[in-house]
């Protein structure tokens, strides 16, 4: 790749210290990506595609499907443009990496999905600190393609937009939200619990252990108990938030969340992995080999 990506600096936040990028939307340079560049998108797209069978809901596998995207080559955002701005109106729009919340938020709340345009390299497969395109591209866009998902996400940018002016604690409680529906999202569906979460679908090791593994704790939906919750950014996470339908998640945001953050900015924040009375438990987790680092 000739070109490198403009970071600019690295701020503290409530997934720790992640480096900023230049706030500019950017062309995707395709034209620059190498072949090796190619080869890791077709090793993780194959990889990926096969543990999800049976894994991932069927939303997922069939809109990825309707985006043709394929492992013979990285695809141009401009292809996938056509098929999601005729599909939801949606569009993707090439940065750098993160972006500062407020940023982000604006280009959810008016359907715009940034997605970073570089890819990891070859000894980075099975792990990256932060997300490239193929966590954005494979894991994110596929959703983006359902009616009622693509509605809950502009929502939730349009949130975004109002937490950041009520300040640091409601951003704090809503960044929860997406943490645990957008990225670590589960399904309930006839044949079973499915992931729809970009942060599972484009991990190995997770698309298998938050659906088999008995250590996370696997817990139905619920919208203020999600905010109160603290995350893992370091490991697997310890809960993992069940919804029953992609309508259930755009029906809890329509409630003006400004009460809500009033009210749980009083309460304690519940650390990840612990059970709370009321929690509809899908499965109790063990909690095997869980140490205190690393939430937030
Ligand atoms: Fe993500």
């Amino acid at each position: 790749m000739n070109t490198t990506p403009r970071r600019v600096e690295y701020q503290q936040t409530d997934k720790g210290s992640i480096p900023v990028y230049t706030t500019g939307t950017v062309e995707q340079p395709w034209a620059d990506y190498t072949r090796s560049e190619h080869e890791v998108w077709a090793t993780l797209f194959r990889r990926q595609r096969e543990i999800l069978q049976g894994r991932a809901c069927n939303e997922f596998i069939e809109n990825q499907q309707r985006f043709g995207m394929s492992p013979d080559a990285i695809p141009k955002f401009q292809d996938l443009n056509r098929v999601l701005k005729a599909g939801t109106n949606w569009e993707i729009v090439g940065v750098e990496g993160l972006l500062p919340d407020d940023v982000f938020f604006d280009h959810l709340a008016n359907r715009r999905f940034p997605v970073t345009w570089w890819i990891r390299k070859p000894e980075q497969l099975d792990y990256l600190s932060e997300p490239d395109l193929f966590h954005d591209l494979f894991g994110h866009v596929p959703m983006l393609l359902n009616p009622v998902f693509a509605d809950y996400v502009q929502a939730y940018g349009r949130g975004g937009v109002k937490a950041h002016k009520l300040g640091a604690e409601a951003l704090t409680l809503l960044t929860r939200l997406y943490w645990h529906t957008v990225e670590f999202g589960l399904i309930n569906t006839p044949e079973g619990v499915r992931i729809y979460g970009s942060g599972i679908v484009s991990s190995r090791g997770e698309s298998i252990f938050c659906l088999e593994s008995d250590v996370p704790n696997r817990i139905g939906f619920d919208l203020e108990r999600i905010m109160l919750t603290q995350y893992k950014i370091d490991t697997y996470q310890r809960n993992y938030f069940v919804i029953d339908s992609f309508q259930q998640l755009m029906d809890a945001t329509k409630p003006d969340f400004t009460p809500i953050y009033a009210r749980l900015a009083k309460l304690e924040s519940i650390p990840a992995g612990e059970l709370r009375p009321g929690d509809r438990v899908i499965h109790r987790g063990t909690g095997e080999g869980w140490s205190d680092t690393g939430t937030t």
